[in-house]
């Protein structure tokens, strides 16, 4: 299939907003390889995939895109994509090896090249401070669970802030605090590992608190730049028509949404949430104050959105995929599958979604600048015997997102940028290397980077500013 061959789609144009933003995202222990190089130090995430059994096929982050020395022509790639930002994580365990003292300057070196050469061509970085790679020191130490981590996160922003800032504008603290908390620590299927539901509520806790506390030590430092944080969002419904099945619905949407929105955007966490907690901890962890810190006033939300779950009342064990043992305090919740055309993840497409989400934060937590930090689809890509690689199934996932998203903006949310998810293939967590995310194909046994024809197809949009 060649670019002109692409009539599947809509013709209907639509446009976006002068100075939107159009970006693609990574995560540092996702591409960037390297890990025992210029005095980085291991993270959870080494260990954990070092583990036996823990990743499909025996993968690591070993080596991944070896973006840590191919960096320049990642950039020529998002150069080419027409990108207006790149948005990626800075690995604190290659900026602070045991998560807490002076900064490794080889660390800082890595990132003020590939700052440099960002905006030499015209590409602005957009700094996430945690995707996920803690640093081992800190989970021998007792991770999340434990309110030090907190602390340690906002010294290691602060460290960092002042020596990045004068070159980055947008600086997220956390991405995903719900992967963080109940993948790693309640459900165990990221790392690092752990099983107990208790110590995940309190990871998720304490990661909002380093939230709270860094964007406080950044602004201390210099106030002029942006501070957000980006949350995974799905929208939850009942599957049928009982109260059970809507309490259900209210359980997990206060587990993966409220719980985060409430804290970070009101100062309160939900009582319903609460109370479903204690069946599982205290509020112990939870000092006064502590949600006054969390509060700091965010000059942007980034949402992550991918599907959405529907779900119903229970009694047997639970049904979904991977994440289905980290719902503490709702073991009595199925996911139901509604049978819709799903991405190689087997998650269900369902573009009316990422509208809802928005509309949601909108409507329930006040307008504010909103931007789609990750939306993306893996499928089993191949490369064809022409060379090239045919994506139509993700060229028409992200139309049929990018047209729910200009249709948020008509109706006056604030919206004001989109990243895909992801601009290479990379290592994807649980899954290895077996699921492509990328609009660039990664041939992992040469390092090659071919673009896909949805990276070409992405590049005529972003130049439009329409499709
Ligand atoms: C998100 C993660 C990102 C990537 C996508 C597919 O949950 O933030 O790193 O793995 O899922």
């Amino acid at each position: 299939m060649t670019d002109t061959e692409i009539t599947h789609l809509s013709a209907e144009p639509v446009a976006f907003p002068a100075g939107f933003v159009w970006g693609a995202a990574s995560a540092s222990y996702q591409i960037e390889g390297a890990t025992t190089e210029d005095g980085r130090g291991p993270s959870v995430w080494d260990t954990f995939a070092h583990t036996p059994g823990a990743i499909l096929g025996g993968d690591t982050g070993d080596v991944a895109c070896d973006h840590y020395h191919r960096y320049r022509e990642d950039v020529g790639l998002l150069a080419d994509l027409g990108a207006t930002h790149y948005r990626f994580s800075l690995a604190w365990p290659r900026l602070q090896p045991g998560g807490r003292g002076p900064l490794n300057e080889a660390g800082v070196g890595f990132y003020d090249r590939l700052i440099d050469e960002l905006l030499a061509r015209d590409v602005r970085p957009w700094v996430t401070l945690y995707h996920w790679d803690l640093p081992q020191e800190l989970e021998d130490a007792g991770g999340w669970p434990e309110r030090d981590t907190a602390h340690r996160f906002a010294d290691y922003a602060a460290a960092v802030y002042a020596r990045l800032a004068d070159r980055v504008e947008n600086w997220t603290t956390l991405n995903e605090p719900w992967c963080a908390a109940y993948l790693g620590y309640a459900s165990g299927v990221h790392a690092p590992g752990r099983r107990e539901p208790a110590a995940s509520v309190s990871a998720a806790h304490h990661l909002m608190l380093g939230h709270g506390l860094a964007i406080q030590a950044m602004r201390a430092h210099d106030a002029s730049r942006s501070f957000g944080v980006t949350v995974n969002l799905y929208p939850v419904d009942p599957a049928g028509d009982s109260d059970a099945g809507r309490d259900a619905a209210r359980r997990i949407d206060a587990l993966m949404n409220r719980q985060f929105l409430d804290p970070m955007l009101r100062g309160a966490y939900p009582a319903d949430l609460l109370r479903d907690l204690a069946e599982v901890t205290g509020s112990g962890h939870i000092l006064e104050g502590d949600t006054q810190v969390i509060a700091q006033p965010l000059d942007f939300l980034g949402v992550n959105y991918y599907s959405r779950h529907v779900v119903r009342a229970g009694d047997g064990p639970r049904q979904a995929p991977d994440a289905a043992s980290a719902w503490p305090a709702s073991n009595d919740v199925e996911f139901v599958s509604r049978g819709l055309p799903a991405t190689e993840m087997g998650w269900e497409i369902d573009p009316q979604g990422l509208y809802d989400v928005l509309s949601r934060v909108h409507r329930e937590y006040g307008p504010m600048p909103l931007y789609v930090t990750e939306n993306g689809a893996a499928f089993a890509d191949e490369i064809g015997p022409d060379g090239e690689i045919a994506d139509p199934a993700r060229v028409a996932y992200l139309d049929s997102h990018f047209r729910v998203a200009a249709r948020a903006i008509q109706d006056g949310i604030d919206l004001r940028g989109y990243f895909v998810w992801a601009l290479t293939d990379n290592f994807e967590w649980a899954w290895g290397y077996s699921r492509r995310f990328g609009l660039v194909y990664l041939d992992y046994a040469t390092q090659r980077r071919i673009p896909k024809q949805s990276a070409r197809w992405l590049a005529q949009v972003t130049r439009r500013n329409g499709l």
